[in-house]
C-alpha cells in the first residue's frame, strides 16, 4: 500500500498545529530537520518535534539532515519521533551503525537516507535492519526543487536489493514529488512518497494527497 507523508517543510511554521490537522487524511508527518553544515539550510531541531508529538498522534517521520547523526538521535526518539531517517554521508559507517543501535534501544523505527550522488549498494551493510530506505529525489536542503529523473534509477535498484534481502522494509522518496512523478516512482518501486510544495501548494488539500495515492480527479472510484 502507498503511504503519504507531506512534509511541513511547506507548511506555515507559525500554525503547525492547523497546518498537521489539514493533511489529517495524509499516513504520516514528514519532519524535515537540518543542520546548517550536512545542508546549507536551518530548519526546526527537538523541542519542535516534542511540541508537535504533544498535538497529534500521527506518525511523525524525521528526516535528519544533520552531520554526526549518533549525537542526536537519542533526543529525537525521546522527543517522540516514531521513525528516523539518517543519512549515510553524515558520519562513517562505524558511527552510522552505532546511530542505528541508539534507534534500536530507543524503539524507534530505523532507516537510512541516500543524496543523489550516493550510490544504492552502500545501504547494503545495513539493510537487513532497518525498516526504510529514504532515496531522495532532489539534492537536500530545500523544498520546491526539480524532481530528479536519474533517480528513478536508484530507486529501481534499491527495490531489488530490498526484495532480495528485507522485503518488508518501506522505500520512501522524497523531492519534487506531485501526482505526475508519484506516478513514476511508485512504478519504480517507491511505496512512501514525500511531498512539500505540491501538498501544502494546492487549493484542496485531500484532494491532493489522494491524487498522489493514484486517484486522479474524476476517476470512478471516487465516488463509490
Ligand atoms: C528537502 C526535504 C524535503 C522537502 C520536499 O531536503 O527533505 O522533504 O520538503 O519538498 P518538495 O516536495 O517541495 O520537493
Ligand atoms: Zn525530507
Amino acid at each position: 500500500m502507498i503511504k503519504i507523508a507531506p512534509s511541513i517543510l511547506s507548511a506555515d511554521f507559525c500554525n503547525l498545529e492547523t497546518e498537521i490537522w489539514r493533511i489529517r487524511s495524509a499516513d504520516w508527518v514528514h519532519v524535515d530537520v537540518m543542520d546548517g553544515a550536512f545542508v546549507p539550510n536551518i530548519t526546526i531541531g527537538v523541542p519542535v518535534v516534542r511540541s508537535i508529538r504533544n498535538h497529534t498522534d500521527m506518525f511523525l517521520d524525521v528526516h535528519l539532515m544533520i552531520d554526526k547523526p549518533a549525537r542526536f538521535v537519542k533526543a529525537f526518539a525521546q522527543a517522540g519521533a516514531d521513525m528516523l531517517s539518517i543519512h549515510l554521508e553524515a558520519d562513517h559507517p562505524t558511527r552510522i551503525a552505532q546511530a542505528l543501535q541508539i534507534m534500536e534501544d530507543c524503539g524507534v523505527k530505523k532507516a537510512v537516507a541516500l543524496r543523489p550522488i550516493t550510490s544504492p549498494e552502500a545501504i547494503l551493510p545495513y539493510l537487513e535492519k532497518l525498516d526504510m530506505v529514504l532515496v531522495m529525489t532532489v539534492e537536500p536542503g530545500f523544498g520546491g526543487q526539480a524532481f530528479m529523473e536519474r533517480q528513478l534509477d536508484t530507486i529501481r535498484r534499491v527495490r531489488k536489493l530490498i526484495d532480495q534481502f528485507n522485503p518488508a522494509c518501506d522505500l520512501e522518496v522524497d523531492g519534487g514529488i506531485n501526482p505526475v512523478t508519484a506516478r513514476r516512482v511508485v512504478e519504480a518501486g517507491a511505496n512512501v512518497l514525500v511531498a512539500g510544495s505540491s501538498v501544502y501548494g494546492a487549493p484542496d488539500i485531500a484532494l491532493a494527497i489522494e491524487s498522489l495515492r493514484g486517484a486522479p480527479d474524476g476517476d470512478p472510484a471516487r465516488n463509490c
